[in-house]
């Protein structure tokens, strides 16, 4: 997993002199990556106004990553940020080439959620060697490939393993310890549907009246969920309880289980993670059982971690963000945080 057994200080920001002809020469000497970077140096951000930083978004088909990235537009001016904005439209290989484009285009800094962990890690790799500093949002890369505090300033998000544990702690209560439960995961190789799978099935392994029946990917996206969801009711029609990954996918399959005739929230308990204004009205509406919140607002943290690190402090490898969440018991009062 990306993230989590990360020491939680390990940043150096040494003087930058030299270590980029360090690495070129490591590189023309055929030395793997890993010998190239052992130790060489971040690199700097230049302390000047405007700053251009390049933003490098996933996909803009939900509502969680139309706030994150409103966050980034929200916070550019106040932070003295000229933006270059790229949508990868759930693509890897355009991510990384949006990514590759914004290198060549010698931005000060770069700011973007990896959409699959391995398949972004070495792009991190190519704008340290090319001077530019990386902050990751949201979603992590393999750590085994590219190292916050090494090759990236740091990772801004949530603990998703958390949200996990968190999701399968309500989801026992509701249904007294006993559920055959379908798992809708996240997108495939992404650190948030990894980590997310893994902090829920430790719990659920520990409870033997729990049982995971079906778990299969619905990419994070609404209609798949709901296609997913459709296609597994009729596999196994014993369900008794959902989690999804994200809201979107929740609100996809309420849509598919009322379809079935079954009733959301009554016949299946669904528990899921995002906290997005349609999964809390989906809790107001007792279709939905409950959602841990995972914040999308990084645009400010993002500004605030790049100031700091432009004056020379110390940023932690994880700048971990908290989450609320909610249920029926608190949902009502805790609208003014949904997006
Ligand atoms: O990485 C965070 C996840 O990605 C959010 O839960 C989801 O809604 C988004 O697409």
């Amino acid at each position: 997993m990306a993230s989590h057994n990360r020491q939680l200080s390990r940043l150096r920001v040494h003087p930058l002199a030299g270590s980029f002809q360090v690495l070129t020469l490591a590189l023309t000497l055929g030395l793997g990556a890993a010998a190239a970077h052992a130790d060489d140096a971040l690199p700097k951000l230049p302390n000047k106004t405007p700053l251009k930083v390049g933003f490098a978004q996933t996909e803009s088909n939900n509502p969680w990553r139309l706030a994150e990235t409103k966050s980034f537009k929200d916070v550019a001016a106040k932070c003295g940020w000229q933006l270059v904005m790229t949508d990868a439209n759930s693509s890897n290989s355009k991510q990384v080439s949006d990514i590759q484009s914004m290198i060549a285009q010698h931005v000060d800094l770069l700011v973007f959620p990896p959409r699959e962990e391995k398949p972004l890690a070495p792009v991190v790799l190519q704008a340290k060697k090319a001077g530019i500093p990386v902050i990751l949002v949201d979603r992590d890369v393999d750590q085994s490939v590219a190292k916050a505090g090494r090759d990236y300033i740091t990772f801004i998000g949530s603990d998703f393993i958390d949200q996990g544990h968190r999701a399968a702690d309500w989801l026992v209560k509701a249904t007294s310890g006993k559920a055959k439960i379908i798992e809708l995961e996240g997108t495939t190789g992404a650190s948030a549907a990894n980590d997310r799978k893994k902090g829920f099935d430790e719990v659920i392994a520990k409870n033997p009246g729990m049982q995971i029946i079906a778990s299969q990917s619905g990419d994070f996206a609404r209609d798949k969920g709901r296609q997913v969801m459709e296609t597994l009711l009729q596999a196994h029609p014993d369900v008794t309880a959902v989690y999804a990954h994200n809201d979107e996918m929740a609100l996809g399959a309420i849509a598919a289980i009322k379809a079935a005739g079954k009733q959301p929230g009554k016949d299946i308990q669904i528990v899921t993670i995002d906290g997005t204004k349609g999964g809390m009205d989906a809790i107001a509406a007792g279709e939905l059982g409950a959602s841990v919140q995972s914040s999308p607002f990084f645009g400010a943290l993002a500004c605030d971690v790049a100031q700091r690190y432009a004056k020379g402090e110390k940023i932690p490898t994880w700048v971990k963000v908290s989450d609320r969440f909610y249920d029926k018991s608190n949902v009502q009062q805790s609208m003014q945080y949904g997006y």
